[in-house]
């Protein structure tokens, strides 16, 4: 698991990766965005090839072919609200997912606990808010079971296809 700046040449593959597990997309300069706007924020979860990385190819700039980079196997993109309604200082999980060949052992939750301490002690945040797919179970259970978020309310119709969202909060202050 790694933080900027590491991470920064390896934004295409986060992008690849995001594509690969959701619906919701974004340009890859919105990814660029958050990199350089909130870099203690987002984390990515990579594989290394076993046998060390091709002498040729493309490099490590996460667009090579094969083994030669970095494969990313999870993500989290994470930013602070930057017009709080409220006043209060908060973050935001943008987006989350982790492949599937790389599911159930605890790599998502790694990178919440990791991005949300970020926010705390980084930038004083008094809570972390997200948006989830009100069907989406494995997300929910992550969420609200395992990191212990609260439903604050339902959006309906939140989504492209009219699918209604959870918004969902954390309080942070305690790891302050
Ligand atoms: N069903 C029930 N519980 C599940 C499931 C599942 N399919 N998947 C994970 N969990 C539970 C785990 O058992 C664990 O619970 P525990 O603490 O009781 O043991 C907890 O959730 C955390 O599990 P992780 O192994 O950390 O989760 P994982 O790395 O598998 O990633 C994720 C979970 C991100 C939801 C993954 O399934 C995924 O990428 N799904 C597709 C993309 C997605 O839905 N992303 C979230 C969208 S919302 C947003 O982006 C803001």
């Amino acid at each position: 698991l790694s933080s900027y700046p590491s991470y920064i040449n390896l934004l295409p593959s986060i992008q690849t990766c995001n594509i690969t597990n959701l619906p919701e997309n974004y340009f890859l300069k919105y990814y660029l965005y958050h990199a350089l706007t909130w870099p203690q924020l987002s984390f990515v979860a990579v594989v290394r090839p076993k046998n060390g990385y091709k002498k040729t190819g493309y490099g490590l700039n996460g667009t090579g072919p094969g083994d030669d980079y970095p494969k990313v196997v999870g993500y989290v993109l994470a930013k602070m609200e930057e017009e709080p309604t409220d006043g209060m200082a908060h973050g935001h999980i943008t987006s989350l997912s982790v492949m599937r060949t790389h599911r159930r052992l605890g790599i998502a939750e790694r990178l919440m606990r990791m991005s949300q301490r970020a926010m705390a002690e980084a930038h004083r945040a008094h809570y972390v808010s997200l948006h989830v797919r009100v069907s989406n179970q494995a997300a929910l259970h992550l969420y609200r079971d395992t990191l212990g978020f609260e439903v604050e309310k339902v959006e309906s119709k939140y989504y492209a296809d009219g699918e209604d969202a959870y918004a969902m909060r954390m309080d942070l202050t305690p790891m302050w």
